[in-house]
């Protein structure tokens, strides 16, 4: 009964009306991030992501992003992955560099939104752990704020080096655990507790900075994220701590 019901409710679908998938829209991922639920979570915020994550963080998302460029170290002619690019707003620093940078992520809705506002990008759909290009592509691979979010982190690391050529780097920036215990605790009461109503305020999806405030509390500190960065094959890992290690810059690079 309720099977025809909904297929009779589908056929009074407008024509060019798609559902955002069968259940309706998801609004946020559970920690198993399934990758349509993420995808579709980052569709929903989209458009207001970028504000969002300025007011969330105090600003000091463009301090990390000038981190990011450093250690990067982006040159003229140079190609640049910018993996879960979401917008873009993440490739732009590479960009000024005067790099060839191609944004890649998954969401539809990010990628549409970073279009309009930077046309000129070569935006490219596809998934981190399946990653449409050729080994050994790139100089720089990069993922800011995108990693933790990746159903396989494993897979995504080792895609990372195939499509690294020779020589070339990697460079992760991801939330991570402060190292100064009484500020660790500071913080994860300031994430716990006032995330989600500032969330309430500012963003199209309050229940996304939820999953925000519980995907970091239960992502690997630095060293164990160092540890898997080795065990996918990059060389000389290292990692430097921004804000105090609310946000952790790893770098390695491809033998
Ligand atoms: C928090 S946003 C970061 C966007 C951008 N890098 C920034 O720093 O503003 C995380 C992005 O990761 C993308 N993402 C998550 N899992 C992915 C996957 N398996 N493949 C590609 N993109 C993915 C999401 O679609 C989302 O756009």
């Amino acid at each position: 009964m309720a099977d025809a019901a909904a297929r009779r409710k589908a056929r009074l679908l407008p024509w060019g009306r798609v559902p955002a998938c069968h259940n309706g829209p998801v609004t946020r991922a559970s920690l198993e991030k399934q990758p349509h639920e993420v995808a579709s979570m980052f569709d929903g915020v989209a458009e207001r992501y970028d504000l969002t994550n300025d007011v969330l963080s105090l600003g000091q998302d463009r301090r990390w992003r000038r981190e990011v460029a450093r250690a990067v170290d982006a040159r003229p002619a140079q190609k640049v992955l910018d993996l879960a690019a979401g917008t873009a707003t993440s490739s732009l620093p590479f960009t000024r560099a005067g790099a060839y940078v191609v944004p890649c992520d998954f969401s539809i809705g990010m990628l549409q939104v970073g279009k309009r506002r930077h046309a000129w990008l070569p935006f490219t759909a596809g998934d981190a752990t399946r990653l449409p290009f050729r080994d050994d592509t790139f100089d720089a691979v990069t993922i800011s704020f995108g990693l933790r979010n990746v159903h396989d982190t494993d897979a995504a690391l080792r895609e990372m080096h195939r499509v690294t050529r020779p020589g070339g780097r990697v460079v992760i920036c991801e939330f991570s655990h402060p190292t100064w215990a009484p500020f660790r605790t500071v913080y994860t009461e300031y994430l716990m507790r006032a995330l989600p109503p500032v969330a309430r305020a500012v963003s199209s999806n309050p229940d996304a900075y939820v999953y925000l405030a519980e995907s970091i509390r239960s992502w690997p500190d630095q060293e164990a994220l160092a540890a898997r960065l080795s065990d996918a094959g990059w060389t000389k890992v290292a990692w430097r701590n921004l804000s105090g290690g609310i946000v952790a810059l790893h770098r390695g690079f491809k033998a």
